[in-house]
């Protein structure tokens, strides 16, 4: 898998601990982002996997931006690209060349955009928690694959609760990437799938299997 971060990279580091178990069935063959500066960069390089950037303000356009993005991933040709805090929106040059998963902070479609827990402290909600979904052409808006609630305690400030939401979304995201690695999965519309066996064969133009 390419994995694309823009910041910190903690979930990224879960998944190359993960990847370190040969039981566990993925590899990381690079890590990516819109971020010269991101601090999961160095933490890659440290393992020994490639990083590459392809920074925004190179590009004429959001589209060319896509469109470079999308080729630096096909350089590593792989079978899925983890987005694990990347923190702008993979257009169809990406999303639809590659199978491609995202981390968010709350529980979608509640609180979709880039300032997920913010928003739901401030919409006054008892639980909110964590999503890994496919990506699609939205914001948010794909195919649910696991999401895990995060109780909101009183007095929690954003950093407070988006700690503790990071960390189930670390197991969260190292169980489903490896499930989806060791068993394949099936894309039925809005539903998910874990393993290569699909609906009848009648239903295959609805349905996307694993390459
Ligand atoms: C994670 O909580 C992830 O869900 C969130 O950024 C954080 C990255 O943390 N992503 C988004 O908000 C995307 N809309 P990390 O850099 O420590 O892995």
């Amino acid at each position: 898998m390419v994995v694309l971060i823009s910041g910190t990279g903690s979930n990224m580091a879960a998944l190359l601990d993960a990847c370190r178990s040969p039981e566990y069935g993925a590899q990381v063959v690079a890590v990516g982002s819109d971020r010269p500066g991101a601090g999961g960069l160095e933490k890659a390089e440290e393992a020994g996997v490639p990083a590459f950037v392809v920074p925004f303000r190179d590009y004429a356009d959001r589209s060319e931006w896509d469109t470079a993005m999308s080729e630096r991933i096909a350089d590593f040709e792989p079978d899925l690209v983890v987005s694990a805090g990347f923190m702008r929106i993979l257009g169809p040059a990406v999303v639809g060349r590659h199978a491609a998963v995202n981390i968010h902070p709350a529980l979608l479609p509640s609180f979709p955009g880039a300032h997920a827990v913010r928003d739901a402290l401030a919409h006054g909600v008892r639980f909110t928690g964590t999503t890994i979904h496919f990506l699609d052409e939205g914001v948010d808006s794909g195919p649910i694959i696991d999401q895990v609630p995060v109780p909101v305690e009183d007095g929690d400030d954003e950093a407070a609760l988006h700690e503790r939401i990071k960390t189930v979304e670390r197991r969260m995201l190292v169980d489903t990437v490896g499930e989806l690695a060791r068993r394949g999965w099936t894309v039925d519309g809005r539903h998910v799938r874990l393993g290569r066996t699909g609906p009848s064969p009648t239903d295959a133009s609805e349905t996307k299997e694993t390459p």
